[in-house]
């Protein structure tokens, strides 16, 4: 038999069906989706109009290549200009978001001819090569992608990040709030300083919203508390609800040439029904509003529970810091409570579940967790 190259940790559970914020097995048993497997289910596993959508689109076309009209992809950047509050930025779309931020680092380069990269501690850009150079985890980046050219500031630290962005520097690439680094949100005077510091000297800023974008906050993209313009933004996960798309929004100051970019399936007719249809959801359902309201009911019953180290996070993107190691907890929360959440470094559970997670679903995992807890507790 051939072997699948084992990269993967694996749950021995295997997903047959998917409905809302819930998943069913190969047994019937049901589970809780309080990640959406990594941020990516954002309107809910199967939602009636995406699956239509999806439907009548792969029966129509499901692909041509970029040297073709796609009018699709105008309905997206129109959609997406206007939700997103950026109506004047282009839009580049592509496949995942390592390859948003390659091509957003790429493209500031291309604009200013530099090559000094800055990043920040604790962050994750994915895993091509210039995003996993910016990406603060040596283990993932092999000796092919070590990039001399990227130096990595402490997050929220105003005062280095005066002194680490210079006009040798390129890009700045940072999240709005950090996810695999364990749930930081940046504080709007850091992304502001960083807004100013890249005018000052002629640097790119890049927010990477491919995690705590697409309304995941409770606004657009979480950099917009601060209320600053970045020149590149990054968005791929929640954008296609489990279908690969990601995307550049550009500003106008970038100028396109042919060539300049591309990709094969970036944009495809499939890919950008998807992401149509995840806006026209998101926007008819009010989910942005369901992401604010239902991040506060969250936050209070965790709380209330209390336990924890720290409670951290903005909207659906809950990091729950403990003194402990929470893998057991998390294990618990899946195999006694059939409940998927997610975990950053050894003492944070991640709460990423869809915008559309209902009170009957939070109340489901504030009880589950009440539970693990008192069990822990009455272990010691
Ligand atoms: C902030 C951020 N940027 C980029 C990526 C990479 O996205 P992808 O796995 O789609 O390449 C991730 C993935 O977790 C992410 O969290």
């Amino acid at each position: 038999m051939a072997e699948l190259f084992n990269v993967y940790p694996l749950y021995d559970i295997e997903p047959v069906r998917a409905q809302g914020s819930y998943l069913w097995d190969t047994k019937g048993d049901r589970y809780l989706d309080l990640y959406g497997g990594h941020a990516v289910i954002s309107v809910g596993h199967t939602h009636p109009r995406y699956v239509q959508a999806l439907t009548d689109q792969l029966n129509r076309i499901s692909f041509y290549s970029n040297s073709v009209r796609i009018p699709q992809q105008q309905e997206l950047a129109d959609k997406l200009g206007a939700m997103c509050g950026h109506p004047d930025f282009a839009l580049f779309l592509c496949n995942s978001g390592a390859e948003a931020n390659e091509n957003a680092l790429k493209l500031a380069s291309f604009h200013n001819g530099r090559t000094q990269v800055v990043a920040f501690r604790k962050s994750f850009h994915g895993r091509t090569a210039g995003a996993v150079a910016a990406t603060d985890n040596p283990a993932i980046v092999a000796p092919v992608n070590y990039n001399q050219h990227v130096t990595f500031l402490p997050y929220n630290d105003s005062a280095a990040a005066l002194v680490g962005i210079t006009d040798q520097t390129c890009a700045v690439i940072v999240e709005g709030i950090q996810g695999v680094g364990g749930i930081h949100v940046a504080t709007d005077e850091f992304l502001q300083t960083l807004r100013r510091r890249c005018d000052e000297t002629g640097a790119v800023l890049i927010l990477d919203g491919v995690q705590c974008g697409y309304g995941r906050s409770g606004r657009f993209f979480s950099h917009q508390f601060s209320g600053i313009e970045p020149d590149l933004i990054t968005t791929a996960k929640g954008m296609g609800n489990g279908f690969p798309i990601g995307g550049v929004l550009i500003s106008p100051k970038f100028k396109a040439s042919f060539g300049l970019l591309g990709t094969t399936f970036g944009g495809n007719h499939l890919a950008c029904t998807a992401a149509i249809a995840v806006l026209d959801i998101m926007k008819d359902e009010g989910l942005l509003d369901n992401a604010v309201r239902m991040g506060d009911y969250l936050m209070n019953g965790i709380q209330q529970i209390g336990g924890y180290k720290e409670l951290r996070g903005r909207g659906l993107m809950i990091g729950i810091e403990y003194d402990f190691p929470v893998e057991p907890l998390r294990k618990s929360l899946l195999v006694d409570h059939r409940m998927f959440t997610g975990v950053a470094g050894k003492h944070t559970i991640r709460l990423l579940p869809s915008l559309a997670i209902g009170v009957d679903e939070a109340d489901l995992f504030l009880e589950a967790l009440e539970r693990c807890l008192n069990a822990e507790r009455a272990e010691l």
